[in-house]
């Protein structure tokens, strides 16, 4: 295939780009080049997707597939105009963050019900409108394409340090503060596997919509799982909603958060997606214990980022526990 990735020098993107070109295709990136190198074996064009003429420099190229991760309406109805109709398979990186309702567990993609779009002449300008936005971003590709609505991606070259937090953190040993109950569910993607079933998915012309992610497991079984496949010795010292919530313990990702933690009831339907048409329809998953270790060793080559509690704000947290000052 002549594969174009518009993007592709960025975790996902580049993901995509390296497998398509360990498969044999004939790939090209088109960005900026801000964000970061392109996978090697790829070819770049300097595109810039918020000018006029931006795609000027594609008009003369052929592809047989697209895979667009744009975040922005704008981008994306341009790049549907200029190259769609003369292009065999489209695909368009969405989010499950376009769905409306994240607290009923178990809901497919072809079902679920959707946030109401940013409105067309509004662009993406902020995280708050992130699903809103990819909801007219789905709505500008329109049908005939593979929408691949992603959930949680981690894995080695992993920007935001979510995920990257556990592995850190795992790999240290010792009284671990685990947010939660040990049966909460987790659900994510490693970036491979993602970007594996999206080349997939262009070379077998797969289209319609699907949830892109990972079986849902425990979290309890994330972190032992993970420990155990670090070789680490960990205790783990679940803490209540109540009790993180009241000593600040941020959830999600950022500074003070227990990284991928969203409080139950409201988030209960977030990590409970049913993810049978994807694995019908090809996305397979690697063993959680190869993502915890590639995770691990590209942080520490790589010197990557890890968002979360420090350690010393871990342990105020758990000397607080033991103390017996639990929130009600
Ligand atoms: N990370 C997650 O956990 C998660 C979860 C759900 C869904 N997703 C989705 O998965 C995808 C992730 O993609 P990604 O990892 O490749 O990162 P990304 O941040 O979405 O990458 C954006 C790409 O677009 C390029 N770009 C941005 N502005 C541009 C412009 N004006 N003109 C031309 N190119 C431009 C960037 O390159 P330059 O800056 O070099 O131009 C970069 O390669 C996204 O669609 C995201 O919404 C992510």
């Amino acid at each position: 295939m002549r594969l174009l990735i518009l993007g592709g020098s960025q975790f996902l993107g580049r993901a995509i780009a390296a497998r398509a070109c360990a498969a044999g295709h004939k790939v090209t990136c088109a960005a900026r080049g801000t964000s970061g190198p392109i996978a090697s074996g790829a070819s770049f064009v300097a595109v810039d997707r918020d000018v006029p003429g931006g795609l000027e420099p594609l008009a003369r190229l052929a592809f047989d597939a697209v895979v667009d991760v744009s975040r922005h309406p704008g981008q994306v109805r341009r790049a549907v105009a200029a190259l769609k109709q003369r292009t065999g398979h489209w695909t368009f990186v969405s989010t499950v963050s376009v769905y409306a309702d994240n607290r009923t567990p178990g809901q497919r993609a072809d079902a679920a019900p959707l946030r109401a779009p940013t409105a067309p002449e509004v662009d993406y300008s902020s995280e708050e409108i992130y699903g809103a936005a990819k909801v007219a971003c789905e709505q500008a590709v329109g049908e005939s394409a593979f929408i691949c609505r992603a959930g949680l991606i981690v894995g080695p070259e992993d920007p935001t340090g979510r995920f990257t937090y556990w592995p850190a953190r795992l790999a240290r040993g010792g009284e671990v503060l685990a947010p939660g109950a040990p049966q909460d569910a987790v659900q994510f993607i490693d970036v491979r596997d993602l970007a594996q079933w999206i080349v997939h998915a262009a070379q077998s012309g797969l289209t319609g919509i699907y949830d892109g992610i990972g079986p849902t497991r425990t979290r309890g079984e994330l972190l032992a799982e993970c420990a155990a496949a670090l070789g680490s010795s960990c205790t783990f010292t679940w803490v209540d909603r109540a009790f993180l919530e009241a000593h600040d313990v941020r959830r999600w990702a950022g500074p003070r958060s227990l990284p991928l933690w969203l409080p139950l009831p409201d988030f209960a339907g977030f990590a409970t997606r049913d993810t049978r048409p994807a694995r019908n329809a090809g996305l397979n998953v690697r063993a959680l214990s190869e993502t915890a270790c590639d995770t691990l060793e590209w942080l520490r080559t790589a010197n990557g980022p890890v968002v979360g509690l420090t350690s010393d704000e871990e342990r105020e947290v758990l000397v607080a526990w033991h103390a017996g000052g639990r929130a009600s």
